[in-house]
């Protein structure tokens, strides 16, 4: 078995929607990934996909943006204006928890800080289970570890929001209820379709608890590049200083374009289930892997321009071309949650009042409101043993 590495644009984008090529990014972490949605593949995917989208029904962009984001956003930065500064890496997840728990179908009863800070270490431990394949001492400690975090998922937030949920439906079934009172998220679409699709009680903790670690990593990722470029863009470039404060779409740019730049999945693996002719040219023979690797793709000069490795948020770009490349993937598991976290790629008309800027651009404009900035005696770490580029510490001052 060998592995075939793919790292042209378009060869990346065509490969992506082969259905031959089954994911296996996630196989050694089976403890938390097995069956769950962008593990699985064929028909058993296409009708749980189909399922969940459900959730967006029409007016959900707007339900999420004005309802669930600005009290999550609001009390996020209120927590570190209180201290008057922030590490990026805590603040992310502080807030990323509340909105993807939300999302997933998690109550947080308490609202707590204690409560918060528990899920942050759920969240943290799952993580876990997704990287596990690139691991390479003794998994099984790690393993028990996820195990456990699942255990104590289900006991103290799982078990609870199921109950509340049942009840809510149930209500719905005998008239005391109605569409509108039941929670749009995952855990209530799933519960709702349990008997149509099998869903064991098992298979909906894991579904649950992969969408809350999914949206939440993978933002706090962006975010903290994305604040980083810009930090870095507004020293170099002191004439946009102003407009990353006054014009929110320019912002946004900046986001999609740190996006590009910083895919949060550098890459995303696949198996052949059978012999495949790639659109690189390569043949993948069965059981072989195939590596599609994003961070290259989006740096293709053929695609992005001379300066592509470069942070620059008025790079041109066609119309059809999305800023952000193929950081969300596209095909067959394109991410569900794209839209929620880069929101939409506007338009040369459209208002800055009614736009959807999605979460990560929506945590950085409440930053940016708060003068967040680098922290002058704490200067940011990244983190040393991991192959992505990740941070492991970004201190902020905030205020006057
Ligand atoms: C900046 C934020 C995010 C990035 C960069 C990102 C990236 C990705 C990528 C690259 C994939 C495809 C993986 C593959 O092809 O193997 C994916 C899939 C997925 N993402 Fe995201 N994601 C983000 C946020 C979110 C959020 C907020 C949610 C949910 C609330 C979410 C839910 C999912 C799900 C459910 C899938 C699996 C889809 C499927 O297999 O059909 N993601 N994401």
């Amino acid at each position: 078995m060998s592995t075939v590495h793919i790292t042209g644009y378009h060869e990346a984008n065509k490969s992506l929607s082969l259905p031959d090529l089954k994911q296996s990014l996630y196989d050694e972490g089976a403890v938390l990934m097995d069956r769950v949605l962008v593990t699985l593949h064929g028909e058993e995917h296409r009708v749980r996909r189909l399922l969940e989208m459900r959730i967006f029904k029409k007016d959900f962009f707007n339900y999420y943006s004005e309802q669930v984001l600005p009290p999550v956003i609001n009390q996020a930065v209120a927590y570190y204006q209180r201290k008057g500064s922030a590490d990026l890496m805590e603040f992310g997840p502080r807030a990323m928890i509340a909105l993807t728990a939300d999302f997933a179908g998690i109550d947080r009863p308490l609202g707590t800080d204690a409560e918060a800070d528990t899920l942050i270490g759920i969240l943290k431990a799952l993580g876990l289970a997704a990287t596990l394949g690139q691991f390479t001492g003794d998994r099984e400690p790690i393993k028990e570890t996820v195990r456990a975090t699942l255990r104590q998922f289900d006991e103290q937030f799982f078990t609870a929001s199921v109950a509340r949920r049942r009840a809510l439906i149930a209500g719905l079934k005998d008239g005391t209820h109605t569409e509108e009172q039941l929670p749009r998220d995952i855990l209530t679409v799933l519960l709702r379709n349990e008997d149509r699709v099998d869903l064991p009680r098992d298979m909906i903790l894991r579904e649950t608890a992969f969408y809350f670690l999914a949206g939440a990593h993978t933002s706090v990722h962006s975010l903290t590049h994305a604040m980083h470029e810009m930090f870095t863009w507004a020293e170099h470039h002191p004439e946009d200083r102003a407009r990353l404060k006054t014009d929110p779409l320019f912002v946004q740019r900046c986001v999609h374009e740190s996006m590009r730049l910083h895919p949060s999945s550098p890459v995303v693996q696949r198996r052949a289930l059978c012999p495949v002719h790639l659109p690189s040219g390569d043949d993948a023979a069965v059981d072989d892997t195939v590596v599609i690797d994003l961070f290259k793709a989006n740096r293709q000069v053929a695609v992005f321009g001379e300066d592509a490795a470069e942070f620059n948020p008025y790079r041109v770009l066609p119309a059809i071309q999305p800023p952000y490349g193929l950081t969300f993937g596209v095909g067959i598991h394109t991410c569900l949650g794209r839209e929620l976290a880069a929101g939409v790629v506007p338009k040369a008309d459209t208002d800055p009042l009614k736009h959807q800027y999605g979460t990560v651009t929506s945590l950085a404009l409440a930053l940016i409101a708060a003068n967040a900035r680098p922290d002058p005696n704490r200067p940011a770490r990244r983190e040393p043993n991991i192959a992505r580029e990740a941070w492991a510490s970004y201190p902020i001052v905030l205020g006057a």
